[in-house]
């Protein structure tokens, strides 16, 4: 059958040139323009991949006109709705939902694989203590190629199986390090008795020895909303299809580099404030509105282009209406809110710069609605969870989303590395 083609006529010399136009299962058409060099002697310019796709993946899709986002085919409200963070990283790594006892042996596997070896926790005492976690998050995560390296076949599945179960179980024991390393507080290990969830919140928490906190002379427990909450905040976090972090693991894992060294690149890439680092931005720009009787002021600080001020939480690359992570947070923020104890104050002023936000002539053209980044260091606050760990929080959520894109990567047998050009301009 002939394929349909898309034909570039140059109108320089009047040179014609088709390539190849790829159907996927959904979404736009694709142009495949690999051998566009080759046949014209001219390189695509696109700062930024606005329009270049840079791989073919099965793994998560989102259309970004409906706000539909789907991994392995499911759709985002029903996952969160109806499983836990763990069963849906099984179903990326897996492409199925496993049963009951495969849930339960994934669980266990992930409880048994979530202590670092000493020397990782050593290292932590190196790093300056006001050090921000996401930069010690990232040192530890490469850190830890150097104790899996040895005979390590990354092209063998079920070494990559290994590699990857070992890292979703360690991120949050590494990230709880990081938090505890930031605050002066010595580092404990995980209990095997607590789920993935509720085992973060515990090393978060715990005093040295492993017990909690006294509250009227008992200990804390944890309690189930607050599990829940955050268990719903890593679900929606976990993949978003090729964005700057997970090209970032793509094109370190393009390499042949260390697993862990790219998954340690996309924690890097995932940090500043126009990608995950936007959640601890939100807090300190609601902070610093302060009152709803100022929302005007940082609205026309947000619309004047002589003002480098953005509306953190707000506008997304993909999504060009509500994003439906953020719808979930909104509704989970309301939901929770007296059980958790949400602060107030802070509600307010982000519902009314929502509201004033889309109502805003501004804001309408350019279809800048509230991202993930808006609700979910709301619901974090309430966990009494300090600003520095929103980012980590991000991390530990995403971890399956980079390891499965680079197991995709690397089964790829067409993969080549990531290696772009230039539209040179210099002397
Ligand atoms: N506040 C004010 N104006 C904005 C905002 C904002 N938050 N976001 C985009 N715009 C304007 C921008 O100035 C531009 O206007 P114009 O066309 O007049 O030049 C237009 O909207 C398009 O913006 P862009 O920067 O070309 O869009 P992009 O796709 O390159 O950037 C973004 C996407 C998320 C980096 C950007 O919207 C932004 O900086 N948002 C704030 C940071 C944020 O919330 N990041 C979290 C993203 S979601 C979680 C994640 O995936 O990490």
């Amino acid at each position: 059958m002939k394929k349909d083609t898309w034909t570039f006529t140059n109108n320089r010399n009047n040179e014609s040139f088709d390539f190849d136009i790829l159907d996927g299962s959904r979404g736009p058409a694709v142009v495949d323009t690999a051998s566009f060099y080759k046949q014209s002697g001219m390189f695509l310019h696109d700062p930024g991949f606005n329009s270049t796709s840079g791989c073919a993946s099965d793994i998560t899709y989102i259309d970004g006109n409906k706000g539909e986002l789907r991994h392995r085919g499911y759709d985002i409200e029903e996952l969160t709705s109806k499983y836990k963070y763990l069963d849906i990283c099984y179903l990326l790594l897996n492409k199925r939902l496993p049963n009951k006892k495969e849930a339960f042996d994934f669980d266990m596997e992930l409880r048994h694989r979530s202590f670092i070896h000493t020397g990782i926790t050593e290292l932590f005492a190196s790093f300056r203590d006001n050090a921000h976690p996401m930069a010690t998050l990232s040192a530890s995560i490469s850190a830890l190629s150097t104790f899996y390296f040895e005979h390590l076949d990354i092209e063998s599945p079920a070494e990559m199986r290994l590699m990857e179960s070992r890292i979703i179980a360690k991120i949050p024991t590494l990230a709880a390090c990081a938090f505890r390393h930031s605050q002066g507080v010595p580092l404990i290990f995980p209990d095997i008795e607590r789920s993935f969830t509720e085992n973060f919140l515990y090393m978060m928490r715990a005093f040295p020895d492993g017990k909690m906190p006294l509250v009227d002379g008992k200990q804390k427990f944890i309690k189930d909303v607050e599990v829940r909450a955050l268990d719903t905040i890593f679900s929606l976090h976990a993949d978003h299809e090729q964005n700057a972090s997970t090209t970032a693991v793509r094109t370190v894992g393009s390499t042949g580099a260390h697993p862990y060294a790219a998954i340690s690149a996309g924690v890097s890439a995932l940090w500043g404030k126009a990608h995950g680092g936007a959640n601890e931005a939100v807090i300190h720009q609601l902070e610093m509105i302060g009152d709803i009787s100022n929302i005007d002021t940082y609205i026309a600080k947000a619309k004047d282009k002589q003002d480098p001020f953005r509306l953190m939480g707000f506008g997304h690359r993909v999504y060009k209406s509500y994003d439906p992570r953020a719808k979930i947070l909104k509704r989970l923020k309301d939901e929770l809110r007296d059980e958790l104890g949400i602060d107030g104050r802070l509600i307010k002023i982000a519902d009314k710069l929502e509201e004033v936000a889309l109502n805003d002539e501004y804001f309408i053209k350019r279809n800048l609605y509230p991202n993930v980044d808006f609700y979910s260091g709301l619901i974090l606050i309430a966990l009494k969870i300090k600003t520095n760990m929103f980012t980590p929080i991000f991390v530990i959520g995403r971890t399956v989303g980079w390891i499965t894109q680079l197991a995709e990567q690397l089964e790829d047998k067409s993969g080549r590395i990531v290696r772009p050009r230039q539209l040179y301009v210099g002397k």
